[in-house]
């Protein structure tokens, strides 16, 4: 059977996929203009009708806009004419502030919050701040600090105020290349002037609510009581322009939609909605020659180097075929009104070392009638038509567990539980300033996708198979898989293999910078060795349990068993998982990270290689392969009748074995735009990227070492200008 569209080459189809890339690369607009509609931050972009399209609420937006800007101005100004001078006042130390400093949750109330910058101000009556005492607390959350009594009672002191602070930005200076911190106030604690008697003060216990694990979820989450007003931390002004700049034509597509869908659902179709979106990579290369996506070469080549980038396992009896395992719903719940099928899929590496499909199992439900989970269809390119509907169903299933599995999972949630362990306990320890620009803002997009994503109401429960606790009990067991331990990239196939092998040459690159870093700071890392362990230890006792390893097996039949024996095998290839490494036990579960240090003083033989090895993982997983993922979004689930996440039952017995032009069992025009609005969100809106290092909070070394690699990258299709330097979209 011919792999290609009919009269068509290889040659013909690569020439197109370039052309079509260049014209539908996302290239961000200029600045919004200054009466132009805009978005206000991140977290008000809305799945549902957004507030861009009346103009009573543009109204109230320019208001809440101009009270914003007042109260911004307002501060400016108080700040220039009462600066926080870094300078102390007073100098006899003669009388002390103590206390101890401890998170606030019921169950580590006792946990102290060490190495946390502490300072002591007084306000006098006409407003000026003044600096009396500064200071960290120690090992064990103790606050002591000194100042002057004399200069205390004062009379022009009206009131006094102990704060903590922390460490909002690090960015490297654009003159001298060196770190550089901007501190914020996280808690303020006002002390009574008439308190302060000479005999020392004793604040008590200072609970401090921060960084806090919530208890809600089984996954390492962090609390965010308010994502504008009360959040652990906040974005970037350059995230919040860029978001305000590049997304507000999506989200008046997707009004205009909504709108019309609701008044004249007979005038809008798939199609026109497909066609008032920014033309992706499928539709401008269907539009040139048709048929050219769809294709057998295609399929494999964007199965190996696509938004899947699915791992290729050799047939135990065949080893030059090879298996790509995609599994669906698997136990988790699902709403009954979309397929998610398991599909194996079968492949030749051909001469040119792409991968060409032979064949498709798919196992599961795919019509509303017959509920068999195990039953089994294969089919080859003999079958025509059902070859067809195969691949497409193949496609569907591999973009759902992409976008749960992979990105949402392995690279959103496994970043977040890095930066909550390093928030919550390294401060003097220089891994911060290493790790901190790479790990900041995860916590946030992430709560965002808690509501327009996963959440209640949001497009993956609404859109696809998996409802809210479906998605929240796969996404726990799929990062049950991730450890930074003995962490390799994907072994190459193939020369072909453009993924796998620009991974490989992205963790060198991360390799060679952080061993750069480790030997520029390496007495500085083991002299705060407590705040490793301490980090270490938040790590993996908020970690998952390790993979499948709380479900019962012997209650498995065995179709199950054969499922999960064959899903473990394959998920631990994929996450390149050690299974030999011995696992922690906390709190009764077999915990999934490793730990990098057990002793709170020094490090022992090999656990500075430990460290080392954790930072690497986790820069790689917040920078490269979140990119990866992200940025292919667009490119894979940028055309609804070309590749969606789920597709409907429907009535017939055929169920999801349709033609493309039966459009009944794709996602209906709701979701159809939703997913257009959210496939240009998560592609269109990236910010943050390391070698334009926008925030000069990238270490230079980093950049250097990307930009030199520029061509071999581009060999691979590789941007390196656009590999994101933190999971912030
Ligand atoms: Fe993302």
């Amino acid at each position: 059977m011919p792999i290609y569209p009919p009269g068509k080459t290889q040659k013909d189809i690569d020439d197109l996929y370039k052309r079509a890339y260049a014209e539908t690369k996302i290239i961000y607009p200029k600045k919004a203009k200054v009466f132009s509609a805009r978005l206000r931050n991140l977290n008000s972009i809305t799945l549902h009708k957004g507030n861009l399209s009346k103009f009573s609420v543009g109204i109230m937006d320019f208001f809440i806009d101009l009270y914003t800007w007042i109260k911004n101005s307002y501060k400016k100004i108080i700040r220039k004419i009462y600066p926080r001078k870094d300078l102390i006042y007073g100098t006899k130390k003669d009388t002390y502030i103590t206390g101890k400093l401890t998170f606030s949750k019921k169950e580590n109330r006792t946990a102290a919050i060490h190495n946390m910058e502490i300072e002591l101000w007084a306000r006098t009556w006409l407003g000026q701040w003044r600096k009396m005492a500064k200071g960290l607390t120690d090992k064990n959350g103790k606050i002591m600090m000194k100042f002057d009594f004399y200069e205390s009672k004062k009379i022009k002191y009206r009131s006094f105020h102990f704060e903590v602070h922390q460490t909002e930005h690090i960015f490297f200076d654009p003159n001298t290349g060196n770190p550089r911190e901007k501190v914020s106030v996280f808690g303020s604690f006002k002390i009574r002037k008439s308190d302060l008697t000479g005999l020392g003060y004793n604040l008590g216990t200072i609970q401090l609510f921060y960084w806090e694990y919530r208890k809600d979820v089984p996954i390492p989450r962090v609390v965010i009581k308010d994502h504008n007003q009360d959040a652990p931390e906040y974005y970037s002004e350059g995230r919040n322009q860029a978001i305000a700049e590049q997304f507000v034509q999506i989200e008046l597509i997707k009004d205009k939609h909504l709108i019309k869908i609701k008044a004249e659902p007979e005038k809008i179709s798939i199609q026109s909605i497909q066609a008032d979106y920014p033309k992706n990579l499928t539709v401008a290369m269907e539009e040139k020659i048709p048929y050219s996506t769809r294709c057998d070469y295609w399929f494999g080549r964007r199965m190996m180097n696509g938004m899947s980038c699915a791992t290729f396992i050799p047939d135990s009896n065949e080893p030059e075929k090879y298996w790509v395992r995609i599994f669906g719903s698997c136990d988790y719940e699902v709403n009954g009104q979309y397929a998610f099928p398991t599909t194996y899929g079968q492949f030749i590496i051909a001469e040119n070392g792409l991968p060409i499909p032979i064949k498709i199992k798919i196992i599961g439900q795919t019509n509303a009638i017959d509920k068999n989970p195990f039953q089994e269809k294969t089919f080859t390119p003999e079958d025509g038509e059902k070859w067809e509907q195969a691949k497409r169903i193949m496609r569907v299933t591999s973009a759902l567990s992409s976008e749960v599995d992979d990105h949402f999972a392995g690279t959103h949630l496994n970043t977040e539980q890095y930066s909550i362990a390093v928030r919550r306990n390294v401060r003097l320890n220089p891994i911060a300033q290493l790790l901190i620009p790479h790990l900041k803002e995860v916590a946030l997009i992430n709560h965002t996708a808690d509501t327009n994503l996963i959440g209640n109401g949001g497009y993956i429960p609404s859109a696809s198979a998996l409802t809210v606790d479906g998605i929240i009990e796969r996404s726990k067991d799929a990062l049950g898989v991730h450890d930074w331990k003995n962490w390799k990239p994907m072994k190459p196939i193939s020369d072909q293999h453009t993924f796998a092998i620009a991974s490989n040459l992205f963790w060198d690159i991360v390799d060679e910078f952080v061993t750069f870093f480790f030997n520029e700071n390496k007495a500085e890392i083991e002299k705060h060795w407590y705040e490793i362990y301490c980090m270490s230890n938040d790590l993996v006792r908020n970690s998952v349990p390790l993979f499948l390893s709380e479900k019962d097996k012997s209650k498995w039949c065995e179709n199950e068993r054969e499922l999960n024996e064959k899903r473990i095998a394959y998920n631990h290839e994929r996450s390149c998982f050690d299974l030999s490494l011995p696992r922690e036990k906390y709190n009764g579960k077999i915990r999934c990270i490793s730990p990098i240090t057990k002793n709170p003083s020094k490090p022992e033989d090999g656990e500075m290689e430990s460290l080392k090895d954790m930072c690497k993982y986790a820069i790689m997983t917040a920078t490269f392969l979140h990119t990866y993922v992200n940025e292919h979004q667009y490119e894979d689930i940028g055309e609804v009748l070309y590749c969606n996440l789920g597709l409907r039952y429907g009535e017939k017995k055929e169920g999801i074995f349709q033609p493309e032009s039966d459009h009944s069992i794709f996602p209906d025009l709701t979701r159809s735009t939703q997913m257009m609005w959210f496939s240009n969100l998560l592609s269109r809106t990236e910010y943050g990227f390391i070698t334009r290092n926008e925030g000069h909070d990238i270490h230079p070394r980093f950049s250097e070492l990307l930009l030199a690699k520029k061509e071999e990258f581009a060999k691979l299709n590789v941007d390196v200008e656009c590999i994101e330097s933190r999971t912030n979209i």
